[in-house]
């Protein structure tokens, strides 16, 4: 099963020294580094932007980055992080008058493009765009903030997303995002998910003074998905 990739969500990471924080984080086995933009007007609270993004491409980061647009209006940012050097860009359809143009949009910027489902979101979104989507993220928590509890009902929406997936026979991810920890990763992944976000789980694991805590979790997390049925 090492199709399953971890993504922790630098949200949570020490922002005085992001880039070191990022480069220990995938050195202890982490796939995928979760980039979190928020505009304080879509959700209610603001974090980094495209030139943090090519900061950590400049620091000489070359995981891909998985941009998880909290904001509104989507596409006039778009160009920007693709420039930034961004892999998936990923947005909320309710911040989308056009979300086919913008998933459009996302792919002619040369990145993988996906679409975002707040916890009382329906999937009704994707029936007609499952062919201009490379991931499929469903947000756990409502978002806006890290370090919330996991909401069980999206066990069952994960089951249904991960059932249109198998239907189109296409190549798409599926991301969870809010509240996964080590001893909820399993379960999460037994229902279908197979990219998970985690911020405080890991950035805030174990002791600041002991270097191996990143190490520790995501291993932990990976011995967790190696059970997983
Ligand atoms: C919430 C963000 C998440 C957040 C997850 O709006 O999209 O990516 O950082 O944080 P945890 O893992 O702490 O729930
Ligand atoms: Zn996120």
């Amino acid at each position: 099963m090492s199709n399953f990739m971890i993504a922790p969500s630098i949200l949570s990471a020490d922002f005085a020294k992001l880039g070191e924080e990022v480069d220990n984080v995938l050195k202890s086995g982490a796939d995928i580094v979760h980039f979190d933009v928020m505009d304080n007007h879509y959700v209610p609270n603001l974090t980094i932007g495209p030139l943090v993004c090519e900061a950590l491409r400049k620091h000489g980061v070359t995981a891909p980055i998985d941009v998880h647009l909290m904001v509104k209006p989507v596409d006039r940012i778009i160009p920007d992080f693709a420039a930034a050097g961004a892999t998936y860009i990923t947005f909320h359809p309710e911040a989308s008058e056009h979300i086919d143009r913008t998933l459009g949009l996302i792919r002619d910027s040369g990145c993988k493009s996906g679409l975002v489902f707040n916890p009382a979101t329906p999937l009704d979104h994707l029936k007609y765009v499952m062919d201009k989507v490379d991931m499929i993220l469903l947000m756990s928590v409502n978002p806006g903030f890290g370090g919330q509890k996991f909401i069980m009902g999206v066990l069952d929406k994960l089951r249904e997303a991960k059932a249109l997936i198998k239907a189109s026979g296409r190549d798409i991810r599926l991301e969870i995002d809010g509240g996964v920890k080590v001893d909820n990763i399993k379960q999460i992944a037994e229902a279908g998910a197979d990219t998970f976000v985690a911020g405080s789980a890991i950035f805030n694991a174990g002791k600041p003074t002991d270097p191996q805590r990143y190490n520790t979790v995501v291993k932990a997390m990976r011995d967790e998905l190696a059970k997983a049925k």
